[in-house]
């Protein structure tokens, strides 16, 4: 009687469903058969007359019939259009909908004034290569003719890794003995990179800075082709009429060493606040590669010689674009790098 009566239930909301015309009044046909007031329910309220056979027996029948028509419930829905996410609008493209502009990234201004001296070194026939942040203390120091007893390491103030003889590089430099160990010579690399030194950051100190470092190898290179190529350089970044300006300076991987300025690129050398009233900008160090380095190099230097300088990268990139604190370079403030 009750399975009958179950059975009757299912076709005719079976027929009822492929009569259904939109998603309202298949919500309404849901509730009406098998929601918490609907007829499946009002007729399992009367399983409790049944004796515990019928009512197990009638029970089962119901909950199959209750799947089976849920399923078909769904199918309908789908058919009428409805997204299965749950979302009851049918699927629309708006043909006339203006898309949102997209973003684009641009280039950092430390990045421009790289690819710029990249160009202009590529140009005369250096390579460009890449080198580890994380440092051996032989390529940062040992290898660059600093043992670990010479006050020259008091210059860099150097983040050291506990236990490993690992420390994050303070000078591409670090890639100098890389290379001659990986090329040999003749040698020509600039190294870009990003250095790191334990400063107390201000205005001028910055924890994490850029450099980018040169050196050549070959056959009686002596400080007058050093100049040449910086020359060459200065000239290419800030125009025909700089000049270059060596002065010595003390590297303990060079000899001699020194100190590298240019032609003040916005007063040409009269004297303005960019160069602190002096007309020249102090950009890089440099000198001839010190004979120990080639040693380390695996390279003779009784056959081979060869110079290196140190752009700094970071410093470049203030000077070209006026900025007076080194802090904004690496704070990834986009009001501040949306400037360039
Ligand atoms: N590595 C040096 C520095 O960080 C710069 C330099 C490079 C000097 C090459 C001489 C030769 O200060």
């Amino acid at each position: 009687m009750l399975e009958e009566k179950i059975k009757q239930l299912k076709e005719e909301t079976i027929k009822k469903i492929s009569e259904v015309a939109n998603l309202e009044q298949l919500r309404e046909l849901e509730i009406y058969f098998l929601g918490r007031k609907g007829e499946l329910t009002k007729i399992l309220r009367t399983l409790g007359d049944l004796s515990i056979e019928e009512r197990a027996k009638a029970g089962d029948l119901a909950n199959k019939i209750k799947n089976e028509l849920t399923l078909e419930i769904q199918k309908a829905r789908q058919n009428l259009g409805e997204k299965t996410d749950g979302s009851s609008e049918k699927e629309w493209i708006d043909v006339t909908a203006v898309k949102e502009k997209e973003e684009f990234g641009h280039l950092h201004p430390i990045s421009i004034v790289q690819y710029e001296l990249e160009d202009i070194f590529t140009s005369m026939g250096f390579m460009v290569l890449d080198g580890p942040e994380l440092e051996s203390d032989y390529y940062n120091f040992e290898a660059l003719n600093i043992p670990s007893w010479h006050p020259a390491r008091d210059m860099q103030d150097t983040f050291y890794v506990e236990g490993e003889n690992l420390l994050m590089r303070t000078q591409t430099s670090s890639m100098q003995v890389r290379a001659m160990e990986k090329y040999g010579a003749p040698l020509r690399v600039v190294v870009p990179g990003r250095c790191f030194r334990n400063e107390a950051t201000d205005v001028r100190h910055e924890h994490t800075f850029y450099q980018l470092e040169g050196f050549m190898v070959g056959k009686d290179i002596s400080v007058a082709n050093l100049k040449a190529v910086l020359e060459v350089v200065a000239k290419k970044l800030y125009g025909d009429d700089t000049k270059v300006k060596l002065r010595p300076k003390f590297y303990p991987f060079v000899e001699p060493g020194i100190n590298g300025e240019v032609t003040c690129f916005l007063c040409k050398g009269k004297g303005c606040r960019v160069c602190k009233n002096t007309g020249w900008l102090e950009i890089f160090g440099a000198g001839l590669i010190h004979p120990n380095v080639l040693k380390f190099g695996k390279i003779d230097s009784k056959k081979w010689s060869g110079f290196a300088f140190g752009f700094g990268l970071t410093r470049l990139a203030m000077l070209k674009y006026e900025i007076d604190d080194v802090r904004l370079l690496c704070g990834g403030d986009l009001r501040f790098l949306k400037q360039f």
